[in-house]
């Protein structure tokens, strides 16, 4: 017999959208709203009212929207009953922000609305503009008369909230001027995705996890949010924001206290908000000495072929973008949460545009267990446990751990279990913005954030905008597009004795000429033994007459193979490796590297290395043929002098 589940649909209303004729609408308002009605999930008792400047008729909106939509939904398949039944009831003003007679009249046709679709009174105010008009939007709403008559009224706004602390006080005055604290609803559109929220159901629903959930067992975390994009056009909004206030201060500051919260008493929007203000309250306030020593900020030059010619424009060449600007495109910190659960450890965030790829991962490294029981085993050192959460693309949970290699000995192999979203349920793509407007609906504002969790997340953010406003920015551009960031962002972390933990794909090994034939199996232990590295340029990677303890696998940049005399044998790059001699045959490294321009590398430990061969020994004939090449042209003079790149 079939279970039928049945979800509630929303709360009958008008949805008012200020600002209907942007990208937000087309891109992801109407795409959820059409997912919610094919998934059943909106009311029939729904209209929306769009407005902005554009002076278009409604068949010409919905023309539009008709248009648009069929490129931006995210479904399957595309139902067109359910389409037409929806676009139907939207409908167009144009008006002017600061104009009252133009709020009179969206009054007027907000209640011919209510009256045809019997929405009980119920508006739902949507400010998809620039945060400038927040306040006169509340100001005008209110002075309109739209707060009174029956049913409830309800304000969603955009991010940005403030563009500093001071501002965000400001917007959160001039907002609760008109209105109350439970009517406003603040997007942060990562609280939308599917694997933020099960960041609090895997946490409180789970006993595995939980009771290991602090100091005493985790050693680090770290958040990651790299972006292939670049500014993509945007170069007028971005050069007066930059990562920080981007991405870091609400999206990434979000899922922080997430993760990071005390157990809230219930699930009801406030007893989590509360928590997740507490958290970001216990977020230490940087002195200046603090932002110099804990922070790390980056803009992304150009990216040039190997002629020197520009392929892609750098940051401050963007159209928009001021020629000598400051703002960052990156950003990487070390932050401490000065509470009993957290004291003491390092959270890592770091986030950029324009790096090697898109990817969000949290990842939560707990301490190594101590290594006395394995005394005379073979087991020389033993890895940290690593709970990953894949935000996106992937979604997904990884679990890394260690376990014995089959055989009469003991060894150990770092392995990892895997939850896929994609392998364990069948759903279509939403766009994140459904179960916010499904929420707001029915008056739940969990996923919303408030007005003092705002200012907590600016108070944090605050003291590093002041340095960097204070101090220049001569070192930028500081990192190649398509790189993993600036190196300073490796050393942060390299500090404290850690690494960024790097998701590598089947993908990339594949680039590296010794993997190409590699199955998944030999693959994925790879994989789960890199660990990577970044070098600056001229910086000497390895030294002849060196004992060679790894092998390095260059993923982006350019090293040179010296000889004794310091002259170049030959170039490496992307997709090459070198520093397998030493550890193949257990001599002194028999050539020096140096990187050429900043590099990217993965490093991979002799012991790690042989276990792998060991067990694949059909990839070890592979490399020790191409070993044995540049071994006797490393230590032949006389190929030296001839191999010169
Ligand atoms: C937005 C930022 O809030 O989030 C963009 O303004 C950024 O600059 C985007 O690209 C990232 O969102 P997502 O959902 O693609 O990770």
């Amino acid at each position: 017999m079939d279970v039928q589940v049945e979800n509630p649909a929303s709360d009958p209303c008008v949805m008012l959208v200020f600002g209907a004729s942007g990208d937000l609408t087309r891109r992801l308002l109407v795409p959820a709203l059409y997912n919610l009605e094919c998934d059943g999930l909106l009311s029939d008792n729904f209209a929306l009212l769009g407005t902005a400047l554009d002076q278009i008729t409604t068949e010409q909106f919905r023309a539009k929207m008709n248009e648009d939509n069929k490129k931006f939904h995210t479904r399957n398949e595309f139902d067109q009953a359910k389409w037409d039944k929806l676009v139907c009831r939207f409908h167009y003003t144009p008006s002017t922000f600061g104009d009252l007679d133009a709020f009179q009249r969206l009054k007027d046709q907000v209640a011919t609305l209510d009256a045809r679709h019997q929405t009980r009174g119920n508006v739902l105010f949507y400010f998809a503009v620039a945060p400038r008009f927040f306040g006169l939007l509340c100001d005008n709403l209110s002075r309109s008369g739209f707060k009174e008559g029956p049913g409830w009224k309800r304000i969603i706004v955009e991010k940005p909230f403030g563009t500093d602390l001071v501002s965000a006080q400001q917007l959160n005055r001039d907002v609760l001027a008109h209105w109350d604290e439970s009517q406003i609803y603040r997007v942060d559109h990562y609280l939308g995705k599917e694997t933020v929220q099960n960041l609090l159901a895997f946490r409180f629903s789970n006993g595995m996890f939980e009771p290991l959930w602090n100091k005493n067992n985790i050693d680090n975390i770290q958040f990651n949010v790299a972006e292939a994009v670049d500014v993509e056009g945007r170069g007028g909004y971005y050069d007066q924001s930059g990562v920080l206030k981007d991405m870091m201060q609400n999206h990434m500051f979000q899922m922080l206290a997430y993760l990071c919260m005390e157990t809230p008493g219930s699930f009801q929007p406030d007893a989590i908000r509360n928590e997740k203000a507490k958290l970001l309250q216990a977020v230490r306030v940087y002195t200046p000495e603090e932002v110099a020593k804990f922070v790390v900020r980056g803009q992304y030059g150009p990216q040039v072929d190997d002629a020197g010619k520009v392929l892609k424009p750098g940051y401050r060449q963007e159209k928009d973008v001021d020629p000598e600007s400051k703002t960052e495109t990156y950003a990487a910190a070390r932050l401490h949460v000065d509470n009993w659960r957290w004291e003491g450890v390092p959270i890592y965030l770091r986030s950029g545009k324009a790096l090697s790829k898109r990817g969000t991962e949290i990842v939560v490294e707990f301490k190594k267990p101590p290594l006395a029981q394995f005394r005379g085993t073979s087991v020389r050192s033993l890895g940290a446990n690593r709970l990953i959460f894949h935000i996106q693309p992937y979604q997904g949970i990884e679990v890394q751990f260690q376990a014995k290699i089959p055989g009469p000995t003991l060894q150990l192999q770092p392995v990892h279990m895997r939850f896929g979203y994609g392998d364990a349920f069948k759903s279509s793509r939403y766009t994140g913005y459904e179960v916010m407007l499904y929420s707001c609906s029915r008056g739940d504002a969990t996923l919303f954030s408030r007005g003092d969790l705002v200012e907590a997340a600016w108070r944090v953010a605050q003291p590093l905008m002041d340095y960097w406003n204070a101090t220049p920015a001569g070192e930028f551009p500081n990192y190649a597009r398509g790189s993993w960031g600036p190196k300073a962002a490796a050393d942060l972390v390299q500090r404290d004795g850690r690494y960024w933990h790097e998701v590598v794909t089947e993908e990339m090994l594949k680039r590296v000429a010794i993997f190409k034939e590699g199955d998944p199996l030999f693959l994925s232990q790879v994989a789960l033994s890199l660990r990577p590295q970044q070098a600056a340029a001229g910086q000497k990677i390895v030294e002849k007459g060196a004992v060679g303890h790894e092998m390095y696998l260059i993923t982006r940049g350019e090293v040179e193979v010296l000889d004794d005399a310091g002259n170049r044998v030959k170039t490496l790059n992307d997709g090459d490796f070198f520093g397998e001699i030493a550890i193949l045959r257990s001599t002194p490294r028999v050539a020096t590297v140096r990187a050429k321009t900043d590099c990217d590398l993965f490093v991979l430990n002799k012991a790690d290395f042989q276990r792998i061969l060991h067990e694949h020994p059909q990839f070890s004939d592979g490399v020790a043929k191409v070993a044995k090449q540049r071994y006797d042209v490393s230590v032949s003079p006389q190929s030296l002098s001839t191999r010169t790149a």
